[in-house]
């Protein structure tokens, strides 16, 4: 069995639903860690009221981006972490992790790539008009969402719909899948 980390900045429902899944014996790891990028967020509550271990790395308590991901890296290596998934993370991997991480770092991104990328999907989604929307896991490169695709999963958009209403239907569909995706890639058959 294998450990993996969560890599999340803000309210952690991504995380939530795999830490349910994990305390359901449904998820095929030994050990989850929670990293995060900021204070006092969501997600670290979510991990103390589930005693999961977590660690909070500040990037601006570093000299650099490099010597931030380098202290990530001593805990991923203590902790023996094989995969990396991000859970709403609002910042960019950059060499450090990804070299030591060659494809095993993952991202979950609410629309269906390569349409609207970046931090503002659902807004550019509804000002486009698309019938279409979802959520895309895909690996994590240098580029933002630019990765290659792993599971896609379209969800409706509706006249009515504000950003509110279409993601709160996305992470729906996020929560329902996003862990069963982990236990793919963990048993090797994402493709
Ligand atoms: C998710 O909708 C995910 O697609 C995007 O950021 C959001 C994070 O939400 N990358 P949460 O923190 O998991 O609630």
């Amino acid at each position: 069995m294998i450990n993996i980390a969560i890599f999340a900045s803000g309210n952690g429902s991504n995380f939530q639903s795999i830490v349910d899944a994990y305390k359901n014996n449904k998820l095929l790891v030994r050990k989850i860690i929670l990293v995060a990028n900021k204070e006092n967020i969501n997600a670290i509550k979510i991990a103390n009221q589930n005693k999961i271990k977590n660690y909070t790395f500040i990037l601006k308590n570093y000299s650099s981006k490099v010597s931030y991901e380098e202290e990530i890296l001593k805990v991923l290596e203590e902790e023996k972490i094989k995969y990396i998934f991000l859970a709403g993370y609002m910042m960019l991997i950059s060499s450090v992790l990804l070299e030591r991480y060659r494809n095993r770092i993952f991202n979950i991104h609410p629309s269906l790539l390569p349409s609207f990328k970046g931090k503002n999907a659902i807004e550019e989604t509804l000002s486009y008009g698309t019938y279409l929307s979802g959520f895309t896991i895909h690996h994590v490169n240098q580029d933002v969402d630019s990765g290659k695709i792993i599971f896609q999963k379209q969800v409706r958009v509706y006249k009515n719909d504000t950003p509110e209403k279409l993601q709160f239907r996305i992470q729906k569909q996020e929560h329902k899948y996003y862990w069963k995706v982990i236990n793919k890639i963990i048993r090797g058959d994402e493709e």
